[in-house]
């Protein structure tokens, strides 16, 4: 029986473990109840059907309700359920988002629990001592040494955040520290290099953090996407004197292809002209897991810092990202001295945290997840998990290529296949960017499959719209990929004589 009102429990009670035991039973039968009446990967009835379910969970009333209800609670779990992406699905291609193992989810329960934070020793001294074992191990993964540093956070788009904001104060120190003085009056144009395939977050964080987008450059890149070292170098050689190269940034893992800017030669240009050079491996990063494709990560020890998230390949909840750098003083920028939190007295007999390496302040306990995963499934089982995914990506890239109706771009480089749906012989379609818009939709709103879409610039440089498959789930079968495969073909043909438009 869960208490309400003022009588409701504290989780960490022993009232509260009752009722967490009682309300665990209910969130695992609700678990398996949602997998067992879903067909597919998502519920069926697209955006309205999702507003009409939390319309109905709310009843038109607040979440802040007047009469607490423990039975609203059991309801509201039951819809977050049946409306939930099902990761485990075989059809749920879309996203870089894997479907944690059991041990990371039941990692996540105590850990909101107990609702350790990291910003002062008496918030969590476990948790603090596990992260800085974490980081220490993440780093030695990629190649740092005992001078390397870092930390977790929440996020791909903030660990390149972070790495870029390393980069500029060790780029401009020389004008005075940035994160003191600002960027006010500098006789310097800084620039940041990246290719034009890599993630968003990257100008974003230019913007934030005083660089503007406009000085970031974006390097062409090869028809798979990867950055062509020789026009980096080009471009880097054709500065001005007052454009400072802040930082290189190379993707390991591109959204789309899943390819590798060549880190070798971008280390050796970084290293010539005394720039830092990041790695967003976020995605790219399971690649290092398995023998067989870690060498597509060749250089990555060479960098300055490196970006990855194991909730992309990794198999933990979000938020699993780490960031770390290869010599951790370039980390200093984030010292803070606050009395109430760290003061150095304590500090110096070893009551420290990690607030001196966050943009955070309060943070949660993100490694006891990424711990659980590692230790469940360890080194072997994560590169074999990671094979599977690329061997699934081959596979379904063969049955493309073999299906007249539809049309393969290139072979995977690591888990994703860019492919699109084309007339069968003897149709056709007013507009086929359109039309492969509306398969997607189609497939999204009944619930039959997940995919994402993106622009590919063909060979008379028209991008045109594309599908994309992602596979994370290593227990997916070619049979599961055969059926997916199916049900794009059908839900094309079922859209053609639909004449879309808006894509
Ligand atoms: C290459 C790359 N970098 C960074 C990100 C951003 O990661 P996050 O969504 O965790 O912020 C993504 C997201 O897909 C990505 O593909």
């Amino acid at each position: 029986m869960i208490s309400t009102g003022r009588n409701a429990a504290l989780a960490g009670r022993p009232e509260g473990l009752e009722q967490l035991r009682g309300l665990l039973d209910t969130v695992l039968g609700t678990l398996g109840d949602a997998a067992l009446k879903r067909g597919g990967p998502l519920a069926p009835g697209g955006p309205q059907a999702a507003v009409a379910a939390v319309d109905e969970v709310l009843g038109g009333g607040r979440f802040l309700a007047d009469e607490p209800s423990a039975q609203r609670v059991t309801e509201l779990f039951e819809a977050y359920a049946a409306w939930a992406v099902d990761l485990t699905h075989p059809s749920a291609a879309a996203r870089m988002q894997c479907a944690p193992t059991a041990a990371s989810a039941a990692a996540e329960l105590l850990a909101a629990t107990l609702n350790q934070s990291l910003h002062a020793w008496e918030s969590g001294p476990f948790a603090l001592e596990l992260e800085r074992r974490l980081i220490q191990e993440m780093a030695s993964l990629v190649g740092f040494g005992a001078e390397a540093g870092g930390t977790l956070t929440p996020g791909g788009s903030i660990s390149n955040l972070m790495a870029l904001l390393f980069s500029r104060d060790r780029a401009l120190k020389d004008t005075g520290e940035v994160s003191a003085t600002g960027l006010a009056g500098r006789q310097v144009r800084p620039r940041v290099l990246c290719s034009a395939a890599a993630h968003f977050s990257v100008a974003r964080a230019a913007g934030f953090l005083g660089l503007g987008r406009s000085a970031v450059v974006k390097v062409p890149v090869d028809d798979r996407g990867r950055m062509i070292a020789d026009e980096a170098r080009r471009i880097v050689e054709g500065f001005d004197a007052d454009e400072v190269p802040v930082a290189i940034v190379a993707t390991a893992g591109t959204t789309d292809h899943g390819s590798f800017d060549p880190l070798p030669e971008l280390a050796d240009l970084a290293a010539e002209y005394g720039t830092w050079l990041h790695v967003d491996a976020a995605y790219g990063i399971g690649a290092l897991f398995s023998p067989k494709l870690a060498p597509l990560l060749d250089g990555l020890g060479r960098a300055d810092s490196v970006a990855f998230d194991l909730h992309k390949f990794g198999w933990t909840p979000a938020s699993s990202s780490v960031v770390v750098v290869r010599d951790r003083r370039h980390m200093e920028c984030l010292d803070e001295q606050a009395v109430y939190l760290n003061p150095s007295d304590d500090e110096a007999l070893g009551f420290t945290a990690l607030l001196g390496t966050s943009l955070q302040t309060t943070r949660r306990s993100d490694a006891l997840k990424m711990a659980a995963t590692f230790l469940t499934v360890g080194r072997e089982g994560m590169g074999d998990w990671v094979e599977a995914c690329h061997d699934q990506a081959r596979y379904a890239a063969s049955v493309i290529a073999a299906t007249d109706s539809l049309e393969l771009v290139a072979d995977p480089l690591l888990t994703t296949v860019i492919f699109r749906c084309v007339p069968e012989e003897g149709t056709s379609v007013a507009d086929e960017n359109a039309w492969n818009a509306a398969v997607r939709r189609k497939l999204m709103a009944d619930g039959r499959a997940l995919l994402a879409r993106t622009k590919i610039t063909g060979p008379d440089g028209t991008p045109s719209v594309h599908l994309k498959l992602v596979f994370l789930n290593p227990t997916t079968t070619e049979d599961d990929i055969d059926t997916l495969l199916t049900d794009i073909t059908a839900a094309a043909r079922e859209t053609a004589g639909q004449g879309a438009t808006q894509y």
